[in-house]
C-alpha cells in the first residue's frame, strides 16, 4: 500500500517515511526543499537500504501534484507535512503562511477527490489550543485565538478538512493530530532535525550550543506560574511522534472510526520546563550548558501539555522514549553533523 507523505524530507516528515517502510508500507515522498535537505534522502537509503522514491514538488503546484498521483498509483493515503512552521516568521510574512500552508492543503484535497484518494493524516499542532483555562488539554479542550499566523493556519487547515469531508458527495476522512512539541532522532543518527540558519526550536538551539556553534542559550523568561518559572511544554520523541502516522493511517485504512475527521492529541501527557530539559540535556549529554535567563518571547504560551487518554484507547498509541534518551538522542544527532 503506497503511502504520500508530503513534506517527507522534513524533520517528522522522514522519521514518518522509515516508520512506514519498516511497518511495511510503501513511502512516496514529495517535498520542494524549502526546508529540507536532500542529505535526508541519503539518510532514509542508508536506514532502509533502498531508495524511497521522492518528487521534487510543491503541493502548490496542482499540475506537478497531479503528476505524482498519475505515476504513482494506488496511493491509499496521504499524510500531510508539507507546511512552513516557524511562528516568528509568520508574523512577519502572515500571507505567505495563509497562501503555503492552507494553498497547499486545498490543492492536495482537490487532487485527492479527483483521484478518489479519501485518506488524510493532517500535522496539526498543540498551537490550535492557544492559552488554555487548563492542563492537560485534552481534544475536547476549546480552541482560542491563536497566537500566531501560523497557529491560525493550522487551525484554519482543520476546519477545511471537516468542511470538506462534511460535504454531502464528499469520500474524505481525515485523521487530525495535534503535535507537541517534537524532539530527538532517529537512533542511527542518520536522520534528525535539520535547522536552517539559527534554531528557532529549543532542544536543536540547546545541541548547537553545547557544540559551540552558538555561544548560550537564552531561556525566554523564568516568571511563569509554573513549578520553576519558566514555561511547561510536551516533549515528544520524533521517532514516537512518527509512530502515531502509522497508527492513524491503519484507522484509516481500517474504516472503523465512527466519525468522517477524528482529532488526537500526540504527546507524552508529561509537561517539563525549560529548565527540566536543560538539567536534562546536562544528564544525557555529560555536559554543563551555558545558558542566561532572558526576557519573554513574544506569542509563548506560559504552558501547555497534553491529556493522551484518547491517543491511547483509540490509536493504541502510547509514547516509548524519555525524555532523557530523546536528549541523548539529539546530542547523538548533533555530534555526526559535526563529523560532516
Ligand atoms: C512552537 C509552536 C508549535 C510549533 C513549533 C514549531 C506554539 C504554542 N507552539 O512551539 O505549535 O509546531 O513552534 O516550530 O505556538 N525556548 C527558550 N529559548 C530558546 C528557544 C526556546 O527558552 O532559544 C523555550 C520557549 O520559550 C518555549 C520552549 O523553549 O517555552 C519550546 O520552544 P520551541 O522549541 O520554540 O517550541 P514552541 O514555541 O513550544
Amino acid at each position: 500500500m503506497k503511502i504520500l507523505v508530503t513534506g517527507g524530507a522534513g524533520y517528522i516528515g522522514s522519521h514518518t517515511v522509515v516508520e512506514l517502510a519498516e511497518a511495511g508500507y510503501e513511502p512516496v515522498i514529495v517535498d520542494n526543499f524549502v526546508n529540507s535537505q536532500e542529505s535526508v534522502l541519503a539518510g532514509l537509503r542508508a536506514i532502509l537500504g533502498r531508495d524511497v522514491p521522492c518528487y521534487r514538488v510543491d503541493c502548490i503546484d496542482r499540475a506537478a501534484l497531479r503528476g505524482v498521483f498519475e505515476k504513482e498509483p494506488g496511493i491509499g493515503a496521504v499524510i500531510h507535512f508539507a507546511a512552513f512552521k516557524a511562528v516568528g516568521e509568520s508574523v512577519r510574512k502572515p500571507l505567505a503562511y495563509f497562501e503555503n500552508n492552507t494553498g497547499s492543503l486545498l490543492t492536495l484535497l482537490e487532487v485527492m477527490r479527483e483521484f478518489g484518494v479519501e485518506n488524510l493524516v493532517f500535522s496539526s499542532s498543540c498551537t490550535v489550543y492557544g492559552i488554555p483555562d487548563a492542563l492537560p488539554v485534552t481534544e475536547l479542550t476549546p480552541t482560542k485565538p491563536a497566537s500566531s499566523p501560523y497557529g491560525r493556519t493550522k487551525q484554519m487547515c482543520e476546519d477545511i478538512i471537516h468542511d470538506t469531508a462534511a460535504a454531502p458527495d464528499a469520500h474524505l476522512r481525515g485523521i487530525l493530530l495535534r503535535y507537541f512539541n517534537p524532539i530527538g532522532a532517529h537512533a542511527s543518527a542518520r536522520l534528525g532535525e535539520l535547522p536552517l540558519g539559527v534554531p528557532n526550536n529549543l532542544v536543536p538551539f540547546i545541541t548547537q550550543t553545547a557544540a559551540g556553534l552558538r555561544d548560550k542559550l537564552t531561556i525566554f523568561g523564568s516568571d511563569y506560574a509554573t513549578p520553576d518559572g519558566t514555561n511547561v511544554r510536551d516533549y515528544i520523541h520524533v521517532g514516537d511522534l512518527a509512530q502515531a502516522h502509522i497508527a492513524a493511517v491503519r484507522r484509516l485504512l481500517e474504516r472503523t472510526a465512527p466519525e468522517a475527521v477524528e482529532t488526537f492529541n500526540v504527546g507524552t501527557g508529561h509537561g517539563n520546563t525549560v529548565l527540566e530539559v536543560v538539567h536534562a540535556f546536562e544528564q544525557a549529554s555529560g555536559l554543563k550548558l551555558n545558558y542566561v535567563i532572558g526576557p519573554r518571547r513574544a506569542g509563548d504560551v506560559p504552558a501547555i501539555y497534553a491529556d493522551a487518554i484518547k491517543a491511547a484507547q483509540v490509536l493504541g498509541f502510547t509514547t516509548k522514549t524519555s525524555l532523557l534518551d530523546s536528549l541523548a538522542s539529539a546530542w547523538q544527532w548533533q555530534l555526526t553533523l559535526a563529523d560532516g
